[in-house]
């Protein structure tokens, strides 16, 4: 199979992955989907940290096992690389049911969402990734099938049309996003359970670590899987992306072990900072501090400044950016604090304190 390909090779990559702005961006490269399959988590008591929605789906679980009912609908949200298609998949392992898996940008037409709702088998999990992206015309035939398990069907054309009501079995949908905000309340309110992943604490990363080295057989110390958790923004795809790097780098340079030094020569190499902040982290916080005085800038002003999509710098670098306390979201704009200021070593402008 590829996934094992890809581990056992030892890989130095293409070129690009040499970029610190690739290595610590949180969408996964498509060459590394393989590799995050044979890392991931199959089982809730594999799931590292977010110990508030693993509780929550747990006693979800375990009602609906002991009922023999479908688990109600998931709604995962949270930045990416959190764990949100890891948790889908955990869920249908958990209940021990089929898992069939699309996205809102590949459902095109009403014929695709209706044969795949129609296939599916009593109990099982289908899993909706960028749910925010669906069509508006889809999202509505969804709520119906959500609601209650039927889904109108319009046979024939022109005044011949009728409306026919099929009938679904049970199933249990989840649905993931980087953007809750953005879906619409109907379809918000047809989940039961509402999961928010949040950024990892360094502890739990160095666990990620550690247990992505076992299944990668890396030798790997306490120092070691301390120093990629903290340069991994919080994120265990990142992590996890660091630490097959960083064993690259101590097969060829080091004895083969990762402990501190060679991780630290490691990473300070791929360019990936004591915060793991890339490229374009970096000018963002330059870019408010130095063109704006610290903010408030708006988000629009800022994204044309840098050059970057809004959607990027909101779902992606903000949220870690925040989370930190590098920077905030007012009213008014964005706001470099003073933290970002000491990280840089620049000194804050006196703000004057608006008198109204
Ligand atoms: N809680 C966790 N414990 C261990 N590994 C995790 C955990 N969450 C995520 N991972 C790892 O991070 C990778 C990315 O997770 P994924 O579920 O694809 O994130 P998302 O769908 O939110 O973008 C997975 O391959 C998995 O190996
Ligand atoms: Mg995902």
């Amino acid at each position: 199979m590829a996934a094992a390909a890809v581990t056992l090779a030892p890989s130095m990559g293409n070129a690009g992955d040499h970029n610190s702005a690739r290595l610590v961006s949180a969408s996964p490269a498509e060459e590394e989907q393989g590799f995050e399959l044979k890392l991931r988590p199959r089982w809730l008591r594999e799931f590292i940290g977010q110990a508030k929605a693993k509780e929550q789906l747990a006693i979800a679980l375990e009602a609906a096992k002991s009922r023999g009912e479908a688990l109600d609908h998931v709604l995962l949200f949270g930045p990416p690389g959190l764990g949100k298609t890891t948790l889908a998949t955990i869920i249908a392992n958990e209940l021990d049911v089929g898992f069939q898996q699309t996205s809102g940008p590949a459902l095109q037409i009403q014929g695709d969402l209706t044969a795949i709702l129609t296939n599916l088998h009593e109990k099982q999990v289908l899993f909706l990734d960028e749910i925010h992206r669906m069509q508006p015309v889809l999202e509505e035939k969804l709520y119906t099938a959500l609601e209650d398990y039927k889904l109108d069907i319009i046979i024939g054309q022109g005044p011949a049309a009728r409306t026919h009501v099929m009938e679904l079995r049970p199933f249990t949908f989840v649905g993931a996003t980087t953007r809750p905000g953005l879906l619409s309340s109907p379809l918000r309110s047809r989940f039961g359970i509402l999961l928010r992943l949040e950024f990892y604490t360094e502890e739990d990363l160095r666990f990620i670590v550690r247990r992505s080295a076992e299944v990668m057989q890396v030798p790997i110390d306490e120092d070691g899987a301390a120093e990629i958790a903290l340069r991994s923004r919080g994120t265990p795809r990142i992590a996890n992306r660091l630490l097959r790097r960083v064993r690259d780098f101590a097969q060829v340079r080091g004895t083969g072990t990762i402990d501190r030094p060679t991780a630290n020569a490691a990473l300070t190499m791929l360019e990936v900072d004591a915060h793991g902040f890339d490229e374009i982290d970096r000018r963002l916080l330059l870019t408010i501090m130095q063109k704006y005085d610290g903010g408030p800038v708006g988000l629009g002003t800022l994204a044309a400044t840098l050059a970057e999509e809004e959607d990027a710098l909101e779902e992606v670098y903000e949220p870690f950016l925040i989370q930190i306390g590098f920077l905030d979201r007012t009213p008014r704009g964005r706001v470099a604090t003073r933290l970002a200021y000491e990280h840089f070593g620049l000194t804050m402008p006196g703000r004057q304190t608006p008198l109204f």
